[in-house]
């Protein structure tokens, strides 16, 4: 028996959870059991590829692929002419920094994980694509193509079978509220949401981590119109004809297709605040369906890389600095709406680099890999 064919019959019973034992409450957890290590050495392998490693972004997928066990025989690190010939540190050897070519995808890659800007995704990724690769692609550029699946694992991971060479990883403030609203949306409906957000920085790239940096000296902003520093900036992204800003409207219109539902009614205004990691959410939500607080409670509870923190009397709810780092997405706050019928008020905080970005990204890659492995997405 070929090891191929030996990993393929382990894996119906053990690789849905191989792949996904980090895939639970603590992505972060390393998980020393050797017989899925071994297990894993027999699996077939597949290579992947980085593109921006150097970024904020694509320095946190590296992070998050250290954390977990991908049966991965290579990986590719790829930045634009700026960085070639640079190393990183990655998996504890030194890897070289390979400009992005149209040449870079005629090697055998499986997976390219994209976070490199808009434009480039737009120029490299139909090349990769064209050349079998997978992109999972970050930038804002693929979201909306009605051919390219928008994906959050824990809420509609069955979308990646569609698939046609790429898949995009949403807005990070899009991905925290879907991983809050689905199980709402499964256990009662959903009719209308009114999302208020408190952005961090670092949503904004280095840029906008130097601007609350300096403006915390007295120095003048270079990325934001404003000082952000002992300030709330109502302005994410540019405006648009309708007087909402594009992230506004990301965050309408991806939160539709992710959901499947274009009756939905949605708003949303979206604001910068001066904290360098972590976005947190006020969601007001109306159900299609009543509801008992407590039960609501228990469904947020018992949801999918969700965790419940809420206890006001001892004042335990999400916070940036408690999300910081983590994989999860943190609800609480959770109470009646008493202004409307069967309306519930959440308040939700995830990191946007991780779960807002990178995390969600790998997580796709797992999900694919697993959806390989047992023969639901041909490859
Ligand atoms: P580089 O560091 O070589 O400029 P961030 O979003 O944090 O600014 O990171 C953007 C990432 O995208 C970086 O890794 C950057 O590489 C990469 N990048 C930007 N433009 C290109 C390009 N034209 N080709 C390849 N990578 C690019």
């Amino acid at each position: 028996m070929c090891l191929y064919a030996k990993a393929k019959l382990s894996t119906r019973g053990g690789l849905a959870f191989l792949l996904f034992v980090n895939h639970t409450k603590d992505l972060n957890k390393k998980v020393s059991v050797s017989a899925q290590e071994m297990e894993l050495e027999n699996m077939k392998k597949y290579n992947i590829a980085v593109v921006g490693a150097t970024g904020m972004v694509g320095r946190t997928f590296l992070k998050v692929l250290e954390e977990i066990n991908l049966p991965v025989e290579n990986y590719y690190l790829m930045a634009s002419a700026r960085s070639a010939g640079k190393t990183i540190k990655f998996m504890g050897k030194d890897y070289v920094i390979e400009e992005l070519t149209e040449q870079s995808f005629d090697k055998d890659i499986d997976i390219a994980l994209f976070s490199a800007g808009g434009s480039t995704s737009e120029k490299f990724s139909p090349i990769a694509a064209s050349k079998g690769v997978v992109v999972i692609d970050n930038s804002s550029a693929w979201r909306m193509d009605p051919k390219v699946p928008l994906v959050v694992p824990e809420v509609n991971p069955e979308d990646i079978k569609w698939h046609n060479g790429i898949i995009a990883n949403p807005n990070c403030s899009t991905i925290q509220a879907m991983v809050a609203l689905r199980p709402l949306q499964l256990a009662y409906g959903i009719s209308r949401i009114i999302y208020s957000t408190y952005q961090a920085v670092s949503g904004a790239g280095m840029g906008g981590y130097s601007d609350l940096e300096n403006g915390i000296k007295g120095e003048a902003p270079k990325k934001f119109n404003h000082p952000i520093f002992n300030n709330c900036l109502p302005q994410i992204d540019v405006f648009l004809d309708n007087g909402y800003t594009k992230e506004e409207m990301k965050m309408v219109n991806e939160t539709k297709k992710i959901l499947g539902d274009d009756s939905l009614r949605i708003t949303a205004t979206t604001v910068r605040v001066p904290v360098f990691d972590c976005h947190s959410e006020s969601i007001n939500v109306e159900l299609k369906k009543p509801f008992d607080v407590e039960e609501l409670k228990k469904v947020l509870a018992d949801a999918p890389g969700l965790v419940l923190q809420d206890d006001p009397a001892n004042a335990v709810y999400p916070m940036a600095i408690t999300a910081k780092g983590k994989n999860e997405t943190f609800v609480g706050r959770i109470r009646r709406d008493e202004s409307i019928e069967n309306g519930v008020n959440l308040w939700v905080v995830a990191d946007n680099i991780r779960k807002g970005a990178a995390t969600n990204a790998v997580q796709i890659a797992q999900k694919l890999i697993e959806m390989w492995e047992n023969g639901e997405v041909t490859r």
